[in-house]
């Protein structure tokens, strides 16, 4: 091993865009040191936020490389969920012919549609794979969980109790579903982290027809309108031009309360 591990930790000058490995792990004294600290991480953390602007217009002639691209699919897979359920699916919207027919339908997006280098479309699923008695939880217990099988009815009581009483999850088929959106968006939020990390534009988008765009995409036959929902879509790429004005945000103190 040698004495000095250098980790790349994402150190970007955030102008230029540029990484650096900046971040020395010294094996022999078992200490972090470098040119980094954690007040360059934290700064790091917010250069990134900052960076981050919902893109209003691509440049068509720059692609996302395909490493960028699975690390931003990595942080939507490896996001959480209410009992780990992945009540999700991510479709990369490819296909010109799709694009085209969801132009109109999808107003939000025609931003991107022109020039934006990816293209994903969050679906959620629906009662039939979430409510506690579903195939789909025990596949997901049983299966991904690797749950021992005295664990899981303790474990189903549990989500019946929640789904019925805490949450009331079971009034219709509506209530279900936008808590499978609702854990899209945190699927959705990682995924403009982190590709503002990586200095990759982005937008979400729920400017779209959600009963027109289920039927162009059941019509193409990469939606299963019985198990999945539209949800939200998103976008990445790089800007043509700068954002037309700086970021706004209400003051930390009028929207955070310590109590
Ligand atoms: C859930 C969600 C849906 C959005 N939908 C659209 C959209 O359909 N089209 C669009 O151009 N921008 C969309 N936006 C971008 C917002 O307008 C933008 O994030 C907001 O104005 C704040 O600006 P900023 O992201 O540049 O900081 C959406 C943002 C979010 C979080």
């Amino acid at each position: 091993m040698p004495d000095m591990l250098s980790v790349c930790f994402f150190l970007t000058d955030a102008d230029s865009g540029d990484f650096s490995c900046a971040l020395h792990y010294n094996n022999s004294e078992n200490i972090l040191k470098g040119a980094n600290t954690m007040e360059n991480i934290n700064q790091m953390i917010l250069d990134a936020f900052q960076f981050r602007s919902a893109c209003k217009k691509y440049d068509p002639s720059r692609t996302v490389s395909d490493e960028d691209f699975a690390t931003i699919m990595e942080a939507a897979r490896l996001s959480p969920s209410s009992f780990g359920f992945e009540p999700w699916k991510f479709l990369v919207l490819q296909d010109p012919e799709i694009k085209k027919k969801l132009w109109d339908l999808a107003w939000g997006a025609q931003n991107s549609f022109n020039g934006a280098s990816h293209f994903v479309i969050l679906l959620a699923r629906k009662k039939v794979d979430l409510i506690y008695s579903a195939d789909y939880i025990n596949y997901i217990m049983q299966d991904v969980q690797k749950m021992m099988p005295e664990a899981m009815e303790p474990r189903k009581k549990r989500v019946e109790n929640f789904q019925k009483e805490d949450f009331k999850l079971l009034e219709g088929e509506r209530a279900i579903f936008d808590w499978a959106c609702k854990q899209t968006y945190i699927a959705l939020g990682n995924m403009l982290t982190v590709a503002g990390f990586l200095r990759v534009d982005s937008c979400p988008i729920e400017g779209f027809n959600r009963a027109g765009v289920e039927e162009v995409l059941a019509e193409a036959g990469v939606l299963d309108r019985e198990h999945f929902g539209v949800s939200v879509m998103v976008s990445f790429g790089y800007r043509a031009e700068a954002p037309h004005r700086p970021k706004t945000r209400r003051a930390a103190e009028d929207v955070i309360q310590w109590i």
